[in-house]
């Protein structure tokens, strides 16, 4: 949850660690801080946002072409100067920077402490600076021994970037779950803990594995296995271009990447859509292998949770084979009895949610077969999934998914519908038809964006004050409320609840009075006449209603006020239907004047359980 950079070329380092800071501070960003090597390692770290550090470093010359900068989320030691990042060994022998927890850090302390060694932060990182001195002073073997033996003794999650007091001209970095990309560049050569920090320099990156290593030269870099021996490593191309990363004249990252659905949800169903039908074959999963499934589990965290809870209405109508959708952090301890013939799919965008990955080496340890859906290309869960099927949305920088939730939609529709198909539980026609009215998800997005958005600013403004708001639907609706609910509350901070529309009378009911706003979601045919008759419980209770509806359904009679979207096919309304209420969740948190797309108390990426 916190984000690195690290730099090693001719360039003013200064320079470039805090541009690649600003990039990752959606990562955490309670406190800063970078060290920058020119004749000695000079520290220099702030508590709050980026802005402090760069304030205090304003009037300083700092001619350094080496250095490791860090934007942290607190997990050992709060918010605090001293607690920041970088950590330097007791006698500045080691200078390091860390993404993770080191989970046996109290254990390791006593190690320390019966070694003289004294501690004055509250950190796990500090703790691992020093023991990275202990083994490096100890057996004398140089860096990369210093670090192997450290990665063999220390338990838990680490990206970490390190300079050595008596090696000036080397850059270390070393990883563990935790993410981390190097780059290549003319000038030199760049560590982050994602692209956005380093892309404006390169767009060639190295990956490299758990347990190993790299020394970073000004013209060189050589990666270590943990016996310390020389490994190579594949020169990468990424595909996404700076401005991917910059807002393009939007005042938001969210708001800009809503706008990017029409285009990433037509690249992501154009990866898998081809003339004669669906391509599965860059996933690696074969027809024999679909076949064979009996079960699904859908396991993740959050929106992509909710993604889990679309696609069971979808596959399970579709493919006629059970599935159940789990939460990541109780799948993993609950000791779930998995079928054999089972396939486990975890959904992430980042691909680095420790809750998620952890479900993921769960089923492989069970030894079920394993699918991720997953957005960042060589995250830990792409890495270590079985088959992985990358939704192509390309950079997501605000904390609020957006863009990455509506590719992963189609990710679930394109499984579901090829999954069907191969067990011959839908014919050819259906499967064309199908096809046919997916490739047209992406256009009615664009007519929702262009017809609704300034209606859901206007609207947007009467809810500014509001304390509670509730989302209703059945079936497919439920599902998407969820991420409607969501996506309201984590940016605006308003208290908000998703309710299976059915469920409301059961209790919750009670909270609706007069002005209550109650968003009612109504796609879905089969059920419609139930979903109304809820919309009208609620409005006898005096609730304000707001009506998510296909253009062939009135509600006009139970609404305060209706938003219109495309018709389309049952399975697929919540790719149109979660639009509005994204906008509806940003346009609010905006006549709040909050932060947006750095909403309080969240990262994008929760790398830590
Ligand atoms: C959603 O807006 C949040 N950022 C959060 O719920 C997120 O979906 C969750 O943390 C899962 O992240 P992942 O998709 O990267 O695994």
């Amino acid at each position: 949850m916190c984000g690195i950079v690290g730099y090693n070329g001719s360039k003013r380092a200064v320079d470039i660690l805090l541009d690649g800071l600003a990039r990752l501070e959606y990562r955490g960003y309670d406190s800063a801080g970078v060290a920058i090597r020119d004749k000695e390692i000079e520290v220099f770290k702030a508590k709050g946002k980026l802005t402090n550090l760069k304030e205090k470093l304003q009037d300083k010359e700092l001619k350094g072409t080496i250095g490791i900068g860090h934007t942290r989320w607190a997990t050992h030691g709060e918010p605090s100067e001293v607690n920041a990042h970088p950590h330097v060994s007791n006698d500045g022998n080691v200078t390091l920077v860390h993404n993770g927890i080191i989970e046996n850090y109290q254990e390791l302390i006593q190690k320390l402490g019966r070694h003289d060694y004294k501690l004055y932060s509250e950190t796990d990182t500090e703790v691992l600076t020093n023991i990275i001195d202990y083994y490096y002073k100890k057996y004398k073997m140089g860096p990369i021994d210093a670090i192997n033996r450290t990665m063999v003794r220390v338990r838990g999650s680490y990206a970490i970037a390190v300079m050595f007091k008596e090696h000036p001209d080397e850059l270390w970095v070393a990883r563990k779950d935790s993410p981390m990309i190097i780059g290549e560049a003319e000038d030199g050569y760049y560590v982050a803990s994602d692209v956005p920090a380093i892309l404006k320099y390169t767009n060639k990156v190295y990956y490299i594995d758990n347990l190993e290593a790299a020394c970073l030269k000004k013209d060189k870099v050589i990666f270590y296995d943990l016996n310390g021996d020389e490994v190579q490593k594949e020169l990468k191309e990424i595909k996404w271009d700076v401005s991917a990363a910059e807002k393009e004249g939007y005042e938001h990252f969210m708001i800009k990447e809503i706008n990017e659905q029409p285009d990433v949800v037509k690249k992501t169903i154009n990866s898998f859509v081809k003339e004669d039908g669906i391509d599965l074959s860059a996933t690696g999963l074969t027809v024999e292998e679909i076949k064979k499934f009996k079960q699904i589990y859908i396991v993740a965290c959050g929106s992509a949770y909710h993604v889990g809870v679309c696609a069971q209405y979808v596959l399970e109508d579709l493919t006629r084979i059970p599935v159940r959708v789990e939460i990541a952090s109780e799948f993993r301890y609950r000791k779930p009895i998995l079928d054999k013939n089972g396939l486990v799919i975890i959904i992430s965008q980042s691909g680095e949610t420790a809750d998620s990955l952890a479900a993921l080496r769960e089923a492989k340890n069970q030894g079920v077969k394993t699918l991720a859906i997953v957005n960042v290309v060589g995250s830990s869960i792409a890495r270590e999934a079985n088959h992985v099927l990358y939704t192509l949305a390309g950079p997501e920088i605000a904390v609020a998914t957006t863009k990455a939730f509506s590719t992963q939609l189609i990710a679930a529709y394109v499984l579901a519908i090829q999954m069907a198909y191969v067990k011959k539980k839908i014919k050819d026609d259906v499967y064309l038809e199908l096809l046919e009215e997916l490739k047209t998800i992406p256009d009615k997005i664009q007519d929702i964006l262009k017809t609704l958005t300034t209606k859901i600013q206007r609207l947007s403004s009467k809810f500014a004050g509001i304390k509670d708001a509730f989302y209703i639907g059945r079936g497919l609706d439920y599902a998407i409320s969820l991420e409607g609910s969501l996506k309201l509350k984590e940016v605006s901070y308003i208290h908000s609840e998703a309710y299976a529309a059915g469920e409301l009378k059961h209790g919750t009911i009670s909270l609706i009075e007069d002005g209550t706003l109650v968003i009612g979601i109504a796609t879905q045919e089969e059920i419609l006449e139930k979903t109304i008759s809820n919309l009208v419980e609620v409005k006898s209770r005096g609730a304000y209603v707001v009506g998510v509806v296909p253009k062939n359904v009135d509600v006009s009679k139970v609404a305060n006020y209706t938003i219109e979207i495309p018709e389309t096919n049952k399975y697929f309304y919540p790719s149109l239907t979660v639009i509005p209420l994204q906008l509806l969740g940003y346009y609010i948190t905006v006549s709040r004047g909050l932060d947006v797309d750095k909403p309080r108390n969240l990262a994008k990426s929760v790398t830590v359980e």
